[in-house]
């Protein structure tokens, strides 16, 4: 048992590097793009003007390119996938989240820590969490689909449906994206408002959970899965099966 804990606390520390390593190589994409495109605006405003390519197919070109980006950021992403080393985890460790599990961190400082009512920032970032079995004490981590999104808000925020699931402000999300399954990291000022949002870094879709993450920017065609939650002596557990689909509907 201890050296199950030992691998499932490895493998967290290992989870949380490659998700700073893939927000890294999402931004430098970002800016790769960002570089493409002022290349391509450089192109169609020389004084060669007659010779470049008319602006259309730039932005066919430059469309190229973004799918091509976004393709290889979701595929290194993909390689993230704990399914390879289903052989190794301890057994419930990769089944969905169950009614009375309890939500612990699955990064920072507090890694393997429950999530509690103190430990939530009011108004966001929110904190990212895994569930588990307090019976058997297993960290259900051994499936990607199983990580969390955790966040506080004013209740005053929220529209009428989801603050009826909220408890205290509290809601929870599946963290994956249900564009190509990437992992939502971001929490940002919207594209599209002055709020902030969970924003998924491979294609940039955006949800805001003020809404029961329903999607207000970008190529995601769904909502993020919810998870209900209960509060009892200022931690947070499981309420019940998730709410919608979790993953995401296509390859990348
Ligand atoms: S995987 Fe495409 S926007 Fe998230």
């Amino acid at each position: 048992m201890r050296s199950r804990s030992f691998n499932q606390r490895e493998q967290s520390h290992i989870d949380a590097l490659r998700r700073q390593v893939f927000a890294l190589f999402s931004a430098e994409f970002q800016r790769l793009l960002a570089g493409m495109a002022r290349a391509s605006f450089n192109t169609t405003s020389s004084p060669f003007e007659s010779v470049a390519e008319p602006e259309v197919d730039a932005g066919t070109e430059q469309t190229r390119r973004t799918l091509l980006l976004g393709a290889l950021a979701t595929t290194a992403c993909l390689g993230c996938s704990t399914e390879a080393r289903a052989g190794e985890d301890a057994p419930g460790s990769d089944e969905r989240p169950q009614k009375g599990d309890v939500l612990v961190f699955s990064e920072g400082d507090q890694e393997g820590k429950p999530v509690t009512l103190a430990a939530l920032a009011a108004g966001g970032p929110p904190v990212h969490a895994w569930p588990k079995d307090p019976k058997t004490s297993v960290v259900r981590s051994a499936s990607r689909l199983n990580e969390i999104l955790i966040i506080r808000l004013d209740p005053a925020e929220l529209d009428d449906k989801t603050r009826e699931r909220a408890v205290d402000g509290i809601l929870a999300y599946s963290a994956i994206c249900s564009h190509a399954g990437c992992p939502v990291t971001a929490w940002v000022k919207s594209d599209v408002g002055d709020k902030e949002v969970f924003k998924c870094m491979c294609h940039n879709s955006e949800y805001d959970p003020r809404a029961g993450a329903q999607v207000v920017f970008g190529p995601a065609p769904r909502r993020l899965a919810a998870l209900p939650l209960a509060l009892a002596d200022g931690s947070l557990s499981v309420a019940g099966n998730f709410i919608g689909k979790v993953g995401g509907v296509q390859p990348g």
